[in-house]
This record gives C-alpha cells, structure tokens and sequence, in this order.
C-alpha cells in the first residue's frame, strides 16, 4: 500500500509540525482541529516556518507555495478523513478522547487507512484495541520542534502487524527522519528516560537547590545538553510533561512521581512556551 493523502489530527504544536513535514515530503495533506482558531494556528505556524526557510535561501518561495497548497485546512473530520491512507492524530493526551475520535474515524475512513497516534507515553495497545482496524495502528512519537528533530520513534502495539511496521518505517525515512523501533512500554523508549530527568529538575527547583537558570546552566555546560531540563519542559508543555509522568506514575510507580513544583505551575496555567509562562516568563 502506498500512502498518498496523510489527514493530520490537531494543529497545536505537535501536529502542525507534522503537517509541515509532510507536505514538504510531498505527501497530500488535510490538517483539521476542532476550532477555526487553532486550525489557523497552526496553519501560520507553519507559514512563519517555510518563510524564514525562504529568507535563510533554504527554500524558493514556489517551493513555499506548492508545499502550503498541499495541506487543507478544515474543521470537518468528515472533510478530513475522507480518502486518507494514513490518519496521524496528534490531539490532547486523554485516553478517553482520543479513543473518541477512533471511534467516528473508522465510520469515515477507507478500509486499508492506517492509525498513527502521536503520543508521550499512552498504550498503544489500548488504543488500537477500541478501533475496527488493531493491526493496522501503530504509535509514531515525534520529538519538538517536529521539522528540527531528526529522530521518529515507532512504537508497535501488541496487535500492530509487520505490514503496518513496514509502512510506518518507510513514512517515516521519507520525512527525513531517523527512525527507531520501540515495543508497547510506559512513555516507550526516549520519555522514559527524558522525563524522569526532567521532573527530577523541577524536584531540585522546587526543594529550592538550585535557581531555574542554575540548573539549566548546569546541565548545558556540565552535560552538553542543547539547552537546559527546565526550559525543555517549556518547549515541550508543563501540561504534557506532567501527564507523562502521571501516566509513568500509575503504571510503574513512586519512582516516577510527578514533582509538587511541576504540578503546582500547571494548576497555575503555567504551560510554557504555548501560553508565555512557565519556568520562565515569555511574554
Ligand atoms: N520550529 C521550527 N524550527 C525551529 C524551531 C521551531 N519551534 N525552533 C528552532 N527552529 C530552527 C531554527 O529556525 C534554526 O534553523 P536553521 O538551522 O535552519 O537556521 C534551528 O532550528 C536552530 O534554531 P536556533 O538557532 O534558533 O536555536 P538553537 O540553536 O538554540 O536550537 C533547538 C533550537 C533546536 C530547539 C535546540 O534548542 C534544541 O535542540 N533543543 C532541544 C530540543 C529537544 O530536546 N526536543 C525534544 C523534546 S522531547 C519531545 O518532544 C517528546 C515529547 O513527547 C515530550
């Protein structure tokens, strides 16, 4: 099966990363949000991407237009999904909900479409287990800012078939992207040990060990990390970190508690960069 038309659940930050990749690798896309609001988001987000490609003479400016003539905006699943051969959805991190949206999916998508959960750590197994199609879902976990990241993760559920494997891994190289190859785990491969590392930073913010630029410093110099646990978690979201960490919480227990302080600044609407506070202050 060849993928032709990739429909692009969410257009947050994840999701029009990804829209953007896949339209610069040629592929037909639809990228659909529940308000008008985020759907143009994300559609000037990946317009400011592609303009400052151009201005750098990283791309022409027909490039740009042939690539934004690619992706379809709309709030319409039904719009969306109609014709799809690959369903990349990238909604908020709620099991319920996104079991939700399998759920009307499959009324609407042809029978050989496969599912692409982008998640930070839920089961893809337990997702794939509420849809018509289980062998044909599979998890691709992309890493922020999606079209700057190098690295795919693919996470195999229990019932995900070699075929889909297969497919999945080609998608993915034809984006560009490294892929690696993870089985059905909490927070799968790189989360795991990524964010764990991370909470354990808001631990030694929060217990007031070290100040927020301290500890950052800290590991950028002492670690060679590209830049500092805290304002990773700003790039990311404090409100996707924290529900990683409860999810490894729940499922392997204390050794992943979710630190008070991180918890304390997302019931604060602190969520980082998306909402201009979070550790630091963006606005
Ligand atoms: N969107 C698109 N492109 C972006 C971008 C964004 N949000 N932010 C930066 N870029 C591009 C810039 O345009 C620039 O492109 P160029 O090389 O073509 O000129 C390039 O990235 C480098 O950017 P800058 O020079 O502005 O800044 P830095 O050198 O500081 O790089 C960074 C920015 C790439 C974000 C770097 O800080 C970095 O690598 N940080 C770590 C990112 C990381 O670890 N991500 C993984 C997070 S974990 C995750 O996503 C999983 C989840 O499930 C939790």
């Amino acid at each position: 099966m060849e993928i032709k038309k990739v429909c692009v659940l969410g257009a947050g930050l994840m999701g029009n990363g990804i829209a953007q990749i896949c339209a610069q690798a040629g592929y037909e896309v639809s990228l659909r949000d529940i308000e008008q609001r985020f759907v143009d988001g994300g559609m000037s987000t990946i317009k400011k991407n592609l303009e400052k490609g151009v201005k750098k003479g990283k791309m022409a400016q027909d490039e740009m237009d042939a690539i934004l003539s690619r992706i379809k905006p709309t709030i319409s699943l039904e719009e969306a999904a109609t014709g799809a051969d690959a369903v990349v959805e990238v909604i908020i991190e709620v099991m319920e909900v996104k079991k939700k949206v399998y759920t009307d999916l499959a009324k609407i998508v042809p029978a050989h479409c496969l599912f692409f959960t982008n998640t930070s750590g839920l089961s893809i197994t337990e997702l794939a287990a509420v849809t018509d199609r289980p062998e044909k879902f599979i998890g691709t976990h992309f890493f922020n800012p999606v079209p700057v990241m190098k690295l795919l993760e693919i996470i195999k559920g229990q019932q995900t078939s070699d075929q889909t494997l297969e497919i999945a891994k080609q998608w993915g190289k034809n984006l560009g992207k490294e892929v690696i190859i993870v089985d059905e785990a909490p927070a799968f491969a790189v989360n795991r040990i990524l964010c764990p590392m991370i909470n354990e930073a808001f631990y030694v913010l929060g217990e007031g060990v070290a100040s927020a630029e301290d500890i950052d410093k800290g590991m950028v110099l002492g670690c060679n990390h590209p830049i500092g646990p805290l304002a990773l978690a700003d790039l990311v979201g404090l409100d996707t970190m924290l529900r990683v960490m409860e999810g490894m919480h729940k499922e392997m227990g204390d050794k992943y508690m979710p630190a008070p302080y991180l918890k304390k600044l997302v019931r604060a609407g602190k969520f980082g960069r998306k909402t201009g506070k979070g550790v630091y202050d963006y606005s």
